[in-house]
Protein backbone atom coordinates (compact mmCIF):
# COMPACT_ATOMS: atom_id res chain seq x y z
CA UNK A 1 0.00 0.00 0.00
CA UNK A 2 2.98 2.29 0.94
CA UNK A 3 4.73 1.71 -2.30
CA UNK A 4 1.70 2.46 -4.49
CA UNK A 5 1.40 5.25 -2.06
CA UNK A 6 4.81 6.52 -3.44
CA UNK A 7 4.08 5.35 -7.00
CA UNK A 8 0.96 7.45 -7.32
CA UNK A 9 2.65 10.69 -5.62
CA UNK A 10 6.02 10.46 -8.37
CA UNK A 11 3.45 10.10 -11.17
CA UNK A 12 1.56 13.26 -10.26
CA UNK A 13 4.61 14.93 -9.29
CA UNK A 14 5.87 14.07 -12.49
CA UNK A 15 2.68 15.01 -14.20
CA UNK A 16 2.51 18.22 -13.03
CA UNK A 17 6.09 18.87 -13.96
CA UNK A 18 4.98 17.90 -17.66
CA UNK A 19 2.17 20.24 -17.64
CA UNK A 20 3.94 23.21 -16.16
CA UNK A 21 6.57 22.94 -18.37
CA UNK A 22 4.04 22.95 -21.14
CA UNK A 23 2.20 25.67 -19.73
CA UNK A 24 5.70 28.29 -19.56
CA UNK A 25 6.82 26.90 -23.08
CA UNK A 26 3.07 27.97 -24.81
CA UNK A 27 3.57 31.59 -22.66
CA UNK A 28 6.79 31.51 -23.98
CA UNK A 29 5.57 30.75 -27.78
CA UNK A 30 2.57 33.30 -27.39
CA UNK A 31 4.44 35.81 -25.50
CA UNK A 32 7.10 35.53 -28.49
CA UNK A 33 4.29 36.40 -31.02
CA UNK A 34 2.61 39.11 -29.74
CA UNK A 35 6.16 40.62 -29.28
CA UNK A 36 6.82 40.32 -32.95
CA UNK A 37 3.85 42.17 -33.82
CA UNK A 38 4.12 45.03 -31.82
CA UNK A 39 7.62 45.32 -33.12
CA UNK A 40 6.31 44.86 -36.78
CA UNK A 41 5.35 48.09 -38.78
CA UNK A 42 4.60 49.08 -41.95
CA UNK A 43 5.89 52.32 -43.43
CA UNK A 44 4.85 53.97 -46.87
CA UNK A 45 6.50 55.97 -49.27
CA UNK A 46 5.28 57.84 -52.51
CA UNK A 47 6.09 55.25 -55.61
CA UNK A 48 7.63 56.40 -58.56
CA UNK A 49 7.32 54.61 -61.60
CA UNK A 50 10.13 55.83 -63.18
CA UNK A 51 12.99 55.16 -61.28
CA UNK A 52 14.79 51.83 -61.06
CA UNK A 53 16.26 53.09 -57.67
CA UNK A 54 14.83 55.41 -54.86
CA UNK A 55 16.37 56.30 -51.66
CA UNK A 56 14.25 57.03 -48.42
CA UNK A 57 15.33 57.50 -44.33
CA UNK A 58 16.71 53.96 -43.99
CA UNK A 59 15.48 52.19 -47.36
CA UNK A 60 16.51 51.38 -50.69
CA UNK A 61 13.29 51.00 -53.21
CA UNK A 62 14.07 48.78 -56.26
CA UNK A 63 11.71 48.92 -59.19
CA UNK A 64 12.71 46.71 -61.65
CA UNK A 65 10.89 44.28 -64.56
CA UNK A 66 7.10 44.52 -62.79
CA UNK A 67 8.77 43.84 -59.42
CA UNK A 68 9.11 46.34 -56.59
CA UNK A 69 11.91 45.22 -53.56
CA UNK A 70 13.20 47.00 -50.97
CA UNK A 71 16.13 46.71 -48.82
CA UNK A 72 17.01 48.31 -46.09
CA UNK A 73 19.53 51.01 -46.24
CA UNK A 74 22.07 50.64 -43.74
CA UNK A 75 25.15 49.02 -44.67
CA UNK A 76 25.73 45.67 -43.00
CA UNK A 77 29.38 46.75 -41.98
CA UNK A 78 28.65 49.84 -39.41
CA UNK A 79 25.36 50.78 -40.56
CA UNK A 80 26.12 54.07 -42.26
CA UNK A 81 23.09 55.10 -44.64
CA UNK A 82 23.67 54.00 -48.06
CA UNK A 83 22.50 56.83 -50.35
CA UNK A 84 23.95 56.67 -53.25
CA UNK A 85 23.64 54.22 -56.57
CA UNK A 86 26.81 54.99 -59.43
CA UNK A 87 26.82 52.58 -62.29
CA UNK A 88 24.69 50.18 -60.76
CA UNK A 89 26.14 49.48 -57.58
CA UNK A 90 25.07 50.96 -54.30
CA UNK A 91 27.72 52.92 -52.71
CA UNK A 92 28.00 53.17 -48.68
CA UNK A 93 29.82 56.56 -48.02
CA UNK A 94 31.23 55.50 -44.91
CA UNK A 95 34.30 52.78 -46.02
CA UNK A 96 33.24 52.34 -49.66
CA UNK A 97 31.58 49.48 -49.43
CA UNK A 98 29.62 48.84 -53.04
CA UNK A 99 26.73 46.33 -53.19
CA UNK A 100 25.26 45.18 -56.14
CA UNK A 101 21.55 45.99 -57.22
CA UNK A 102 20.24 42.98 -55.31
CA UNK A 103 21.39 43.94 -52.05
CA UNK A 104 24.81 41.65 -52.33
CA UNK A 105 28.08 42.84 -51.24
CA UNK A 106 30.83 43.79 -54.36
CA UNK A 107 33.36 45.33 -52.49
CA UNK A 108 34.09 45.55 -48.89
CA UNK A 109 34.17 45.97 -45.83
CA UNK A 110 30.87 44.50 -45.77
CA UNK A 111 30.20 41.03 -46.62
CA UNK A 112 26.79 40.34 -45.11
CA UNK A 113 23.81 41.44 -48.10
CA UNK A 114 21.19 44.28 -47.00
CA UNK A 115 18.55 43.37 -45.44
CA UNK A 116 15.13 43.26 -47.65
CA UNK A 117 11.79 43.59 -46.80
CA UNK A 118 8.38 42.41 -47.61
CA UNK A 119 7.19 44.85 -50.03
CA UNK A 120 3.96 45.47 -51.91
CA UNK A 121 1.99 48.42 -53.81
CA UNK A 122 -1.23 50.45 -52.74
CA UNK A 123 -4.36 49.18 -55.35
CA UNK A 124 -4.14 52.93 -56.36
CA UNK A 125 -0.14 51.63 -57.31
CA UNK A 126 0.84 55.59 -56.09
CA UNK A 127 2.24 54.07 -52.35
CA UNK A 128 5.02 51.34 -51.69
CA UNK A 129 3.83 49.51 -48.24
CA UNK A 130 6.58 48.27 -46.67
CA UNK A 131 6.93 45.66 -43.59
CA UNK A 132 9.40 45.88 -41.37
S1 LIG B 1 29.52 51.41 -42.76
FE1 LIG B 1 29.37 51.03 -44.86
S2 LIG B 1 31.34 50.48 -45.44
FE2 LIG B 1 31.51 50.84 -43.36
Amino acid sequence: MSENKHTRRNFLKIAGGLIGLSAVGMWAELTKNQIDLLNKKTVTFPFNPNREISFTDEFIIKNSEGKVITYSAHCTHMGCIINKEINGKLICPCHGSEYNLNGIPVKGPAYKPLEKFKTTLSTDQKQVIIET
